[in-house]
């Protein structure tokens, strides 16, 4: 393969990477299991052409007359795809292993943006423009179709070998998650996307339902539990899934007592903390308010009073201590941003 058609080649299977890696986090029913499937399969790509790129630089790193101050950058960045790589595969064989309070699969993310940042500088420096034989070059083609074809002799293999040898990695659900104490009620491990970590909500708690609504509501936990219930998953980002019966009042039964205005199609779920989520009004109506979980009363520390099952979503959409139920004629820009700033205010904080 020419020098250039490497480089291209990585810089473009990196870019991949980091795309479909941030897609996982919108991914969470089995009809978006490809985005994983695209994102393996660039990084066992990734991991064959980078064989052919050291074939060429390693030479050159070990002699010193030929290193100059760029090298540094470039061997930050090798560095970099090696840590990425390895703690991919390290997650997706080795089972939900952590490293100073957080996940493989946590530090392997981040260590993919930071990949996608140091790499952009290098290219700046080093790039050459593509030419038509790094293209269109019989060799390279070849080259190319091997390459393509031992991807997906890798990737066909990987479970099968998983399952032959034992390893965890074959029991993972197809988002790469690992399964934590399903049907446990309370039991399951507990999460914040940022660091929200409020107080007990107060006794004289009403959720409220308001907006372009007929009739603004305000109801008491005791009036929540309707018995409405559903089994579903709940797939958190940072590496595990846990399924529970889940029970409350469905979020469609509160949008019809309430009686969305025509024109208004959002609902925000918005918690004590600020933190926030957006669905359609279509969408809103197959979620589920939980007030309890596997039988018991949902624990604090999982978003008592009541919290969102949002079946086929990851877990950072599940808003925990919903206090307001807002029906817009819009949707809602600043969701995702709220998801960041919510664990600063004082109420994220649990200061008030
Ligand atoms: C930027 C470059 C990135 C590269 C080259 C890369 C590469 C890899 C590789 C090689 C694996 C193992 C795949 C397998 O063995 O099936 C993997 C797994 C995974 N990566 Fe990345 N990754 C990158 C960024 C990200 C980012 C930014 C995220 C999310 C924020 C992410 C999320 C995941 C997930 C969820 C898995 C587990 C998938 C599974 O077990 O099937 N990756 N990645």
């Amino acid at each position: 393969m020419t020098p250039r058609g490497t480089d291209w080649s990585l810089a473009l299977l990196v870019a991949l990477g980091l795309v479909s890696g941030l897609t996982t986090w919108f991914a969470g029913s089995p009809g978006s299991a490809w985005v994983f499937d695209a994102h393996a399969l660039a990084g066992i790509a990734l991991t064959l052409l980078l064989v052919f790129k050291l074939r060429r630089v390693l030479p050159r790193i070990g002699t010193r007359v030929r290193r100059d101050r760029r090298t540094v950058r470039g061997l930050l960045a090798l560095g970099l795809v090696l840590a990425v790589l390895a703690s991919g595969v390290l997650w997706s064989s080795a089972g939900r292993l952590g490293v100073g309070g957080y996940t493989v699969l946590v530090w392997h993310g981040a260590l993919g943006a930071v990949l996608a940042i140091v790499l952009l500088s290098h290219a700046r420096l080093r790039a050459r423009r593509p030419r038509g034989r790094d293209l269109t070059d019989r060799r390279q083609l070849l080259t190319a179709a091997a390459l393509g074809v031992g991807t997906l002799a890798a990737w066909q293999i990987q479970r099968p070998v998983q399952r032959t040898l034992g390893l965890p990695g074959a029991r993972r659900r197809f988002t790469g998650s690992y399964e934590a104490g399903s049907f446990t009620g309370n039991e399951f491990p507990a999460t914040s996307w940022v660091a929200d970590r409020p107080r007990p909500l107060p006794s004289g708690y009403r959720l409220a339902v308001g907006g372009h609504v007929r009739k603004p509501l305000a109801i008491t936990t005791a009036d929540l539990d309707r018995g409405d219930a559903l089994t579903a998953t709940l797939d958190c980002t940072g590496g595990f899934f846990s399924t529970q019966h889940w029970r409350g009042v469905s979020l469609g039964r509160l949008l019809d007592e309430a009686g969305v205005e025509p024109g208004a199609r959002h609902v925000r779920v918005i918690s004590h903390t600020g933190y926030r989520w957006s669905f359609s009004v279509r969408d809103a109506r197959t979620l589920l308010l939980a007030t309890h979980v596997g039988g018991e009363p949902l624990a604090h520390r999982h978003g008592a009073p009541c919290r969102l099952v949002a079946p086929g979503r990851r877990g950072f959409q599940w808003v925990k201590w919903v206090e307001r139920i807002e029906v817009h004629e819009d949707p809602d820009p600043g969701a995702a941003a709220s998801t960041l700033w919510s664990s600063f205010t004082d109420a994220g904080r649990g200061a008030a």
